[in-house]
């Protein structure tokens, strides 16, 4: 029923009719036109479909400017950033990492008002690396230009605490232990391992990261602590694997951010009173004008 054609063809007839509409202000699309974008994003987040999303420009989901926030990490700027980060990071199923590959989804919550839509989406994961099937609810923002592209998003991960504790239970099996720090620990050294491969695969020269691989080995395992579920975008453990995804795409932008500096990505940089109150989106989050000037709406 959704083919992919069916919703190729409801995007472009959107974006022909969202022409009209002045460009300062955020276009109006259908109910109809909002659901089959919502789900074109989906169906190109599944793996194998992420891999064509990695470098994708004009057949990209996301708008050339678009913004980007997700809770448990913090906000990126631009396509290429997150075509790297919402694509890239989920097509390696055979690289170690903590969710593996999106395979299905099933959205069950969505309401949508001019070019905003907002949704709950089950995301089934291949876990690869822990040996499971996982579901994953996320919740989403998403605001779309006149094209029907992503101009802004905006993405919570629910349950996500809930899910780390149940993939470290999972590994008690698999480790031989039923000790939590046990668990912990050796999957620290897991994860760091996979990071200083990476690191000494793809960052050299001016992108050298560490000079050995117990100074990495010792950076990531004894002087960055491993991370807790909100922290995949401060200076821990958990950040770097997930950065350590994207470093084969661009070395000279990633590398740093798998380094001790963290390169303004694994950095504690924000509180959390900075982070629940930054003024960070271009359009407000409240269709038809009703809060264009809320806290979240950028000044600048
Ligand atoms: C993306 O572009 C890079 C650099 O041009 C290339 O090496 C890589 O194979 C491309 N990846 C895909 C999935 O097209
Ligand atoms: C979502 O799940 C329901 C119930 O299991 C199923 O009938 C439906 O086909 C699924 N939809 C998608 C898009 O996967
Ligand atoms: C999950 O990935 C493993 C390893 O690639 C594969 O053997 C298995 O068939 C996958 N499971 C599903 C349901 O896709
Ligand atoms: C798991 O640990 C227990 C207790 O330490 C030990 O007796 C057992 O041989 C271990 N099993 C495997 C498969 O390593």
């Amino acid at each position: 029923m959704h083919s992919i054609l069916l919703l190729l063809a409801t995007a472009a007839t959107a974006a022909a009719a969202a022409a009209a509409v002045s460009s300062a202000d955020p276009p109006t699309f259908s109910f109809d036109q909002l659901w089959a974008l919502e789900n074109n994003l989906w169906t190109n987040f599944l793996y194998p479909a992420n891999i064509q999303q990695i470098n994708a420009t004009d057949d990209s989901v996301f708008a050339d400017n678009v913004q980007g926030r997700v809770d448990i990490t913090r906000t990126f700027d631009g396509r290429e950033l997150n075509n790297e980060y919402i694509f890239g990071l989920f097509s390696q199923p055979d690289s170690v990492s903590l969710t593996g590959i999106p395979i299905a989804y099933n959205i069950t919550q969505f309401t949508a008002n001019q070019n905003i839509a907002s949704a709950t989406t089950v995301v089934t994961f291949n876990a690869t690396t822990v040996g499971v099937i996982v579901p994953l609810a996320i919740d989403t923002w998403m605001a779309f230009d006149a094209h029907g592209k992503i101009v802004q998003y905006d993405v919570t991960f629910r349950w996500f605490d809930y899910l780390l504790d149940s993939l470290l239970l999972g590994l008690q099996q698999k480790y031989n232990t039923t000790d939590p720090a046990t668990v912990q620990r050796t999957l620290a050294q897991t994860l760091a391992t996979t990071i200083c491969e990476v690191a000494e695969t793809s960052c050299t020269g001016t992108n050298l990261q560490y000079r050995t691989r117990d100074e990495c080995m010792q950076f990531l395992t004894g002087e960055t602590r491993f991370g807790k579920a909100y922290e995949l975008g401060r200076n821990t453990l958990l950040c770097r694997e997930v950065h350590k995804h994207m470093v084969q795409y661009r070395p000279d932008e990633h590398c740093a951010h798998i380094g001790p500096s963290g390169g303004n990505m694994c950095v504690d940089d924000m509180s959390y009173g900075q982070v629940v109150t930054q003024a960070y989106f271009s359009q407000s989050w409240v269709a038809n004008g009703y809060a264009d000037d809320n806290m979240w709406v950028s000044r600048t």
